[in-house]
């Protein structure tokens, strides 16, 4: 059993309060809330190793390039990749899913389909869309049922030797739903068609084994998963990161310059051009640590008890209606009120010290085949508490009569 106090100790924004009240922070989704060991990892860099990296013979140099590449190692076995250059390091999920949309881009001709899922937020919609009309591809959608759930029957039907690309993500931001990725990634496969997974919500609440999965690509953000901002990772396999043209060109991503042309560098430094973010990918390593130390089936229990409780209470609220009801879910819950914006709730329940996330999420699909303007999102991280979730549910229940 995990100790709840002893970890809400380790971040320090558990105790701040916001607006007079103590801070309820139910938008992990969005954004994780980070540990002192990540705070102060972050210090350390700045003070003891700052120097740009494969670039120096100086010892600093060497210091801050030994620690980056030792994280990129880390996150290798963290996510098992076969190899740490199948690791590149990015700004988060968005810049990943992108440098493969770019890619791509002089891959597909007019007549190959991409397939998306009714599931995915924009990140994971537009650049795809942006692509099919540069080169002519065609986008086709997975449709979903009432629970949120994408119907396999129908993917499967979607499916054809014009299908090149499949993505999907591995956990929905706006409902919480777990999509059956190792189904989808197999089937896909069958037909020839790289498959690209989304995992930006879910590297928060499970560790997510590429080489088991054997999808093609993995993107996702290091700030969901109690990293900096301005982190990610986009995995790729070997072959396929060397058949993908690089996606910027600049400083230490080439072999040799010559005015007449350009040879490239090998994985990964092909795809990282310019100087990276370096502090942030060295604490993302310590990010990674420390959620492997607390243990991610005990994250795991944690967040079933929350999301249980958090489900049967809310339900107890009339009018109240949940969005996302499939089976397989992480600890995300998005519900609305029979009549009640959901903004009106949110900017009320704020004022008590809850944060949670209102809107469309970046998922509007999702909204439109709802029929709704969008929920209040409540995603819970294994630092949040029971008590928590009753003090968010007596003060929806306070918001609705308000509002009523
Ligand atoms: N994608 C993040 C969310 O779902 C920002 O809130």
């Amino acid at each position: 059993m995990l100790d709840i106090q002893k970890i809400r100790d380790d971040f320090p924004i558990l105790s701040e309060k916001v607006n007079g009240k103590p801070l309820v922070y139910f938008d992990n989704g969005a954004t994780s809330q980070k540990p002192q060991i990540v705070i102060d990892a972050i210090a350390t860099y700045y003070q003891e190793i700052n120097a740009n990296i494969h670039r120096g013979v100086h010892t600093l140099s060497q210091l801050a390039t030994d620690a980056y590449e030792i994280s990129r190692v880390k996150i290798q076995h963290h996510i098992n990749a076969k190899f740490s250059h199948e690791v590149l390091f990015t700004s988060g999920t968005t810049h990943g899913i992108n440098l493969v949309t770019n890619g791509f881009a002089s891959i597909l001709k007019p007549g190959d389909e991409v397939i998306v899922s009714s599931l995915e937020h924009h990140s994971n919609i537009v650049p795809w869309q942006m692509l099919c009309e540069k080169t002519g591809a065609t986008l086709k959608v997975i449709p979903m049922n009432e629970d949120g759930e994408l119907i396999m029957d129908a993917f499967d039907a979607l499916l054809s030797e014009k299908t090149k690309v499949v993505t999907v993500n591995h956990i929905s931001n706006a409902l919480g739903i777990i999509n059956p990725i190792k189904y989808i990634i197999e089937k896909a496969h069958v037909v020839g068609a790289a498959v690209l997974i989304d995992g930006a919500q879910a590297v928060p609440h499970l560790k997510p084994d590429v080489q088991d999965l054997d999808c093609d690509f993995y993107a996702f953000s290091g700030h969901k998963m109690c990293g900096p901002t301005g982190t990610g990772i986009l995995y790729g396999k070997e072959d396929w990161l060397n058949k993908l043209p690089p996606y910027q060109g600049g400083g230490e991503m080439i072999k040799e310059v010559t005015f007449e042309k350009t040879t490239y560098a090998d994985l990964p430094h092909k795809f990282e051009a310019g100087t990276p973010n370096i502090a942030g990918g060295i604490v993302l390593g310590t990010a990674v640590d420390y959620l492997n130390n607390i243990g991610f089936h005990n994250i795991q229990k944690q967040e079933e008890k929350l999301l249980e409780h958090a489900t049967k209470r809310l339900l107890e609220i009339e009018g109240l209606k949940i969005y996302g009801t499939g089976k397989n879910k992480a600890s995300v819950v998005s519900f609305n009120i029979d009549g009640i914006h959901p903004y009106d709730i949110g900017s009320i329940i704020d004022k008590l010290g809850i944060a949670v996330r209102t809107g469309h999420h970046c998922a509007q699909p999702i909204m439109n085949f709802f029929c709704i303007p969008g929920t209040i999102r409540a995603s819970f991280s294994f630092y949040n508490t029971i008590e928590e979730i009753d003090i968010m549910v007596e003060a929806v229940k306070k918001a609705k009569t308000m509002l009523s």
